[in-house]
């Protein structure tokens, strides 16, 4: 049987290896390989989607991987930690992976210090969602899988790309 299923990469950044040992209210109890079971988990219920995970305390290291994802990847979920306010080369590389993606914060970034209010993916992502912990990434992937699944439509049965959606808090 052919290998139907999307392709998802699922980026974390900088600091995120230290999840189950940071502050448990702002970024709840699971580590980092608990939070990734829980979300094969989601993909398991979701279906139709295969998924690599990858984390970097490097920017560097997380733009060569963006660069590697071009053609590779269907789809993107990123949690890119602190640096999602202000690194820009990281905008750049996800623009180079050229796939969709979906922004992904465990806290609610819009309710705490003001520069945590920017995100350099403002208008690149499909979505981004913030402050409802791992239940977060199944949003991002079923936003994902139902973009992809309209994209493998064709250009023409393509439902039209939706307004950029903020607000999934
Ligand atoms: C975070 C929010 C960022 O502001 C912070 O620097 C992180 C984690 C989150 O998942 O809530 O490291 O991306």
């Amino acid at each position: 049987m052919p290998d139907t299923a999307h392709r998802v990469e699922v980026l974390h950044g900088v600091n995120l290896d230290m999840l189950g040992r940071r502050d448990p209210a702002l970024y709840g109890t699971l580590t980092l390989p608990d939070l990734q079971q829980r979300i094969e988990g989601y993909a398991a219920e979701l279906g139709g989607l295969r998924l690599g995970f990858f984390q970097s305390n490097f920017e560097g290291e997380l733009v060569q991987r963006l660069h590697r994802l071009r053609g590779q990847a269907d789809g993107i979920v990123i949690n890119a930690g602190a640096w999602s306010h202000y690194a820009w080369a990281l905008r750049d590389a996800l623009e180079i992976a050229a796939c969709p993606a979906v922004e992904v914060h465990l806290s609610d970034v819009k309710a705490r210090e003001p520069w945590r209010r920017v995100s350099i993916f403002d208008g690149l992502c499909l979505a981004s969602v913030s402050g409802h912990g791992a239940e977060g990434y199944r949003v991002a992937l079923a936003r994902l899988r139902d973009a992809l699944d309209g994209a493998g439509a064709g250009a023409a049965d393509a439902p039209a790309p939706p307004a950029e959606e903020r607000g999934e808090r």
